[in-house]
């Protein structure tokens, strides 16, 4: 079985990352989409409420789980038998860290990761510029799903 994780913040899911989820469902029998409880960064949505709305918006698809957690990906990877990690990259300016990333990883626990180019319709997109548009009155829809698009506004009109 071809389990894969697409790991990452999701604080929150923009259309960038759905994209990416979608794409990797057709490639492969399961994919994990696995949220970081991330103590150390401040983040605008708790991972509760990031998980319910990663569950939301893929719920169309039969192949695709949420899932939280903590510490190592590979460890997460190791302990939910994945064969590979799947990330989005939107410009060369990606390409470093994530290769970084994608080496330690294999170095560590010889956990592949496979890289998919982000559809250039989202390749501008990252969850902290929808905050910081949204945060000043800026129009972001069409970059995030409905869902989310209504969680931004009321999270923004609490604050
Ligand atoms: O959405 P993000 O914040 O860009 O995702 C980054 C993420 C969660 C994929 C990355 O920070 C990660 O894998 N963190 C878990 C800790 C870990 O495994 N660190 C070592 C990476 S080599």
């Amino acid at each position: 079985m071809a389990r894969v994780v697409c790991p990452g913040s999701f604080d929150p899911v923009t259309n960038g990352h759905l994209d990416i989820i979608g794409r990797a469902a057709g490639l492969h029998d399961e994919v994990i989409v696995a949220v970081l409880v991330n103590i150390k960064k401040q983040s605008l949505f708790t991972t509760d409420e990031r998980v319910e709305m990663l569950r939301e918006v893929t719920k169309g698809y039969g192949n695709v789980r949420v899932e939280r957690f903590h510490g190592l990906t590979v460890n997460f990877c190791i302990d939910n038998g994945i064969n590979a990690i799947v990330k989005g990259l939107r410009a060369v300016s990606d390409f470093e860290y994530e290769m970084q990333m994608a080496q330690m990883n294999y170095r560590l626990a010889k956990v592949e990761t496979l890289f998919m180019t982000t559809n250039p319709q989202h390749s501008f997109l990252s969850s902290s510029l929808i905050k910081e548009i949204a945060m000043y009155g800026g129009d972001v829809s069409g970059l995030v799903p409905e869902l989310v698009l209504g969680r931004l506004k009321a999270r923004l009109a609490e604050e």
